[in-house]
């Protein structure tokens, strides 16, 4: 044999050898999510809808099996480098899926960005995430803050005249609130004024005696998690309900139960609505019940699409992380049949959706109309 033959057929041996190597072994999926505080079920709810998309594919993808490092970002900002960075440099993984915390989750997009690391943003709404931030390795499968925000502003404009907005005080809030404000001002509404109150306080009674005095017509708000169920029972208690309606995104989302006769008939809007009656999230639906024994809500759905999305990336190279490139085109162009409806990404890699007004009834948030239909983030800062 020449050297020239020995040389390929080396070559040739170790690329055998580097792809038998890369079938066996996992492909690692980086959870970093909340486990504790007031985010603590969506962290959870984003977990179960993400491993149940790859349950349905037997956990293995292209001959690999899948690995899950998970860490309990706790919503800290604080904290959200070092965790980051856990996932990133030591664990290597092959994605960053995080986070809730819109705080926690620039930190984790800097990062990404810095290192390539490919990140799929499950809830966090950031503006910044697919705007400043944005990158060909960032996508979001979850909503923007002024996506949300913006929706329930028009709702609330073909209601109301004026209104007083409240919320916390951290990029969450302040982006959800600018949001409501161009939605219900475009459609010729006023907001009277803002009111705020520190991450992740709830303490609302000195809040909802200012809103007793100015006497909007109607109340937005930007509270999430644990902290919805004490705004709804304190708006209630304080006598408000019935004189000045209180609207949001997400204030009713997976906590009927435990709000009881306070949020029955409220409306809110978000991208998905229990019990949308299609084939596809009726399916859904069965699939989530039977691996967990409940009812999904829309931070179980949001993690299912995460999981769907870098399943376009990953059976675009058969399961072989090293063609990031590849895997990056394939997730910019996906298609996905969500049980939230159709779902695609928009140039900023942010979900193109249909946003849905929702009633209150029962323990269910049932879909009453569409707010906004194929709801896109002009994204004007994402230069990408
Ligand atoms: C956020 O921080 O972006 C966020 C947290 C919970 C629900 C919705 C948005």
């Amino acid at each position: 044999m020449t050297n020239h033959f020995i040389r390929i057929a080396v070559a040739a041996s170790l690329a055998i050898g580097a792809g038998a190597v890369q079938a066996q072994e996992p492909i690692k999926v980086g959870l970093m999510l909340p486990y504790s505080g007031t985010f603590a079920d969506l962290g959870k709810n984003i977990t179960t809808g993400f491993k149940l998309a790859l349950l349905e594919r037997g956990n293995k993808i292209g001959g690999r099996p899948v690995e899950f490092v998970t860490v309990d970002d706790e919503s800290d900002p604080a904290k959200a480098n070092e965790n980051a960075n856990k996932l990133i440099k030591r664990d290597k993984v092959d994605v960053l899926v995080g986070t809730v915390h819109s705080g926690v989750a620039l930190t984790m997009a800097r990062l990404a960005k810095r290192s390539g690391t490919l990140m799929i943003i499950p809830n966090a709404g950031a503006d910044e995430l697919t705007g400043a931030l944005c990158a060909p390795n960032i996508f979001r499968a979850s909503f923007s803050n002024w996506q949300t925000g913006y929706a329930v502003g028009a709702m609330m404009a073909k209601k109301h005249k004026t209104a007083v907005s409240l919320a916390w005080k951290y990029a969450g809030g302040d982006e959800q609130t600018a949001g409501f404000k161009e939605g219900f001002e475009k459609g010729g509404g006023k907001v009277l004024t803002h009111l705020s109150l520190p991450f992740p306080n709830t303490e609302f009674q000195p809040l909802l005696t200012q809103i007793a005095s100015l006497k909007p017509d109607a109340t937005f708000a930007f509270v999430a998690g644990a902290a919805q169920v004490n705004l709804v029972k304190d708006y209630q208690a304080a006598g408000l309900r019935d004189k000045i309606p209180l609207y949001g995104a997400f204030l009713t989302e997976g906590t009927l139960q435990a709000q009881g006769a306070a949020a029955q008939g409220m409306l809110t809007v978000l991208h998905y609505a229990d019990g949308l009656n299609t084939p596809r999230n009726q399916e859904f639906i069965a699939s989530y019940k039977k691996a967990y024994g409940v009812m999904p809500d829309v931070f179980s759905v949001q993690g299912y699409d995460s999981a769907r999305l870098f399943l376009a990336g990953l059976d675009a190279v058969k399961g072989d992380t090293s063609k990031l490139p590849d895997m990056i085109k394939a997730m910019s162009n996906a298609r996905i049949d969500s049980p939230r409806g159709p779902l695609s990404f928009s140039r900023s890699h942010n979900p193109v959706m249909d946003m849905y007004v929702r009633e209150a009834r029962g323990n269910q948030n049932v879909m009453v109309g569409v707010a906004v239909k194929g709801l896109v983030d002009p994204s004007p800062e994402c230069k990408m």
